[in-house]
């Protein structure tokens, strides 16, 4: 099974094999881009992909002309030809989709394919899933170059040698949406990033498990000129307060820790705190506030104990109710 293979170089089944997929996956690299190049299988790169990805590879001497139709692909290949027309890329009325090309919308992915058909060597074709990843990559990116595909290149999981269809595939979707090889978009994160997936179970969240949300609410998977490959804005703030507005300040009177950022007090996937706080009332405000004017660190243990109210209930939040920033003329301190 070629899922298999690549499944086992990006460790796609678990996220425990990091290491061992990292180096099988440069290994692999290795060797398939040198088989690559042996098998000079790129003429469809050279007629489809951007210069640079032409002159990466070995210079095809195969035949310009070596195409032989879906026609005769499908003859051998049924399954791939019935499920090709079920997605995007099969509805010819697009222009844009490989199926708009008549009579050759296997090659315009595969490339030519006189030689495979002449000789039924597989490796006469390019097979996506024995390919280098930037392989695969250029590919794809010759018709997927807008929006947050124009960031892939260099981005987190372009440099960690992800390709698109480790998280796509082209004949066999699961997902209802974007063609993804698991029913949801966490179920496909959830493969390599186990922890903040599991963040997202514990009490304090938001609507993600109940399907409200889902990692790609925040985050895009291709690319992005925001931190952390996140979607919208600049900052993580600026990622937040797209939907939480009203938090956004300017205030009159803002909150250096907020100003800052709005994980400092909150973990974005989770916690088993109140309010997705990283760490629970008074600890939370302690990590920073270690003196005031009233009892406030853990030194103070004792007299915080007895002045209850700064430990029950919402604890310094109990009179520092406008947290995250305050508008009136007296609201330096943030309890109006
Ligand atoms: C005469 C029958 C025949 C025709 C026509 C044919 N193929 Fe194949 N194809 C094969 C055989 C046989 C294999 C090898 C299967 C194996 O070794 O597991 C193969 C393998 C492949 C593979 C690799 C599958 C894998 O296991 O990784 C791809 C991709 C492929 N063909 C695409 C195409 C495309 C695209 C066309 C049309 C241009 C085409 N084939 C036409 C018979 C055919
Ligand atoms: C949009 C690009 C694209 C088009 C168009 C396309 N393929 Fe594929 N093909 C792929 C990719 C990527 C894979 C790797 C598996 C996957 O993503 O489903 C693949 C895998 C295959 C395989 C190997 C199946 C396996 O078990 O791995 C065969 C055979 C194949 N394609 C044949 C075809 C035929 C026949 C057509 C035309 C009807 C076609 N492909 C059209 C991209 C494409
Ligand atoms: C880490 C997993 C992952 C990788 C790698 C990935 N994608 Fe995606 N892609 C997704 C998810 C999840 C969605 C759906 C959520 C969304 O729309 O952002 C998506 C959406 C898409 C869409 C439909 C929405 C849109 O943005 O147009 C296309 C097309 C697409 N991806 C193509 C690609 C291509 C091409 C590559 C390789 C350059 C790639 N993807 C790499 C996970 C991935
Ligand atoms: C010849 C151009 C072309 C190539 C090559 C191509 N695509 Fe597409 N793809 C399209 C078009 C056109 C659509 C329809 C949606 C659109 O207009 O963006 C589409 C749709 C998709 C979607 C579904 C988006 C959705 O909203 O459901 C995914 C995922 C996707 N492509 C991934 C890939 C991957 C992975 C590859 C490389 C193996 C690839 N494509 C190669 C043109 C192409
Ligand atoms: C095949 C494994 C894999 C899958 C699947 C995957 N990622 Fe990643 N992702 C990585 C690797 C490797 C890194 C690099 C950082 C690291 O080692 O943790 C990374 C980094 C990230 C980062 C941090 C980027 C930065 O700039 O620090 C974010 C955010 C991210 N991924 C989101 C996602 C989302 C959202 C999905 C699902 C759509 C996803 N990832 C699916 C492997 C994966
Ligand atoms: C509400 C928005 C939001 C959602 C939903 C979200 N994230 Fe994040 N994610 C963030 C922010 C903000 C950061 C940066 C946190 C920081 O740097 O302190 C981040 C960071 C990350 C990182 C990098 C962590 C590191 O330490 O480098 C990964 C990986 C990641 N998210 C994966 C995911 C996955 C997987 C999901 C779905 C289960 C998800 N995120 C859902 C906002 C979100
Ligand atoms: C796409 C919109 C969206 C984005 C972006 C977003 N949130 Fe949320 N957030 C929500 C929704 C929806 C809820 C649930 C509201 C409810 O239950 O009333 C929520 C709830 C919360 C809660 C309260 C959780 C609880 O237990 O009551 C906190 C805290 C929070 N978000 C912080 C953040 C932070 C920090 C960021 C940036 C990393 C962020 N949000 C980004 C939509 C978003
Ligand atoms: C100094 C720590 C701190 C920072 C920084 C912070 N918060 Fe909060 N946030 C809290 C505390 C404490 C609560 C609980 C307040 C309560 O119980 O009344 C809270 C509650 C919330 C809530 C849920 C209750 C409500 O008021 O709607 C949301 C949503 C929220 N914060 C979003 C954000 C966003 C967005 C940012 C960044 C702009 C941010 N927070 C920055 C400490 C902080
Ligand atoms: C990440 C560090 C950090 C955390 C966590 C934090 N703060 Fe702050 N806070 C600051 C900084 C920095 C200032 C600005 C101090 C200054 O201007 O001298 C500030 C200012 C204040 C002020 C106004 C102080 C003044 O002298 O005007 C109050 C009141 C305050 N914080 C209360 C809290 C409370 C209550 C919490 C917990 C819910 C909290 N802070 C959590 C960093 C933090
Ligand atoms: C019973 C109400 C109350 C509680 C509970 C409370 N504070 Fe305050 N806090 C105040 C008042 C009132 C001031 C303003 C004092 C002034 O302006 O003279 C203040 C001032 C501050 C200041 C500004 C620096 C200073 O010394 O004036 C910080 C920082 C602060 N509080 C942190 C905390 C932290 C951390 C907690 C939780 C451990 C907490 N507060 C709990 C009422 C409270």
């Amino acid at each position: 099974m070629p899922h298999d293979r690549i499944d086992a170089r990006y460790g796609w089944t678990g996220g425990g094999r990091w290491s061992l997929a990292i180096a099988v996956g440069i290994a692999s690299v290795v060797t398939v881009g040198a088989a690559a190049a042996r098998q000079t299988s790129a003429p469809a790169a050279a007629r489809e992909a951007p210069a640079a990805a032409a002159a990466d590879q070995a210079p095809p001497p195969a035949p310009a002309n070596g195409f032989v139709g879906d026609d005769t692909c499908t003859t051998c290949h049924e399954p791939e030809g019935k499920s090709l027309p079920a997605t995007l890329h099969g509805k010819a009325r697009n222009v844009r989709t490989p199926a708009a090309r008549t009579g050759q919308s296997c090659e315009t992915c595969h490339g030519p394919g006189q030689a495979h058909v002449d000789t039924g060597d597989k490796t006469k074709i390019k097979r996506f899933t024995a390919m280098a990843p930037k392989d695969v990559n250029a590919t794809c990116l010759t018709c997927h170059s807008k929006g947050s595909h124009a960031q892939w290149n260099g981005g987190m999981h372009d440099a960690r040698n992800l390709s698109c269809t480790t998280c796509h595939s082209v004949h066999n979707p699961k997902s209802e949406r974007a063609q993804l090889k698991t029913v949801t978009a966490v179920q496909t994160c959830e493969t390599c990033h186990k922890q903040e997936a599991m963040k997202v179970k514990k009490s304090g969240h938001m609507p993600l498990r109940e399907g409200k949300m889902d990692c790609t609410t925040c985050h895009t998977p291709h690319g992005s000129t925001n931190v952390r490959m996140l979607k919208v804005g600049n900052t993580i703030n600026e990622t937040c307060s797209s939907c939480h507005a009203e938090k956004r300040g300017p205030f009159l009177h803002d909150h250096a820790a907020g100003r800052e950022s709005c994980a400092s007090c909150h973990d974005p996937h989770g916690s088993n705190n109140d309010r997705m706080l990283v760490a629970k009332d008074p600890m939370l405000c302690q990590r920073c506030h270690v003196s005031s004017r009233h009892p406030a660190t853990i030194y103070d243990g004792s007299q915080i104990a007895a002045a209850s109210n700064r430990v029950v209930g919402r604890s310094c939040v109990n009179c520092h109710s406008q947290i995250h920033g305050s508008n009136h003329p007296a609201g330096e301190k943030f309890l109006r």
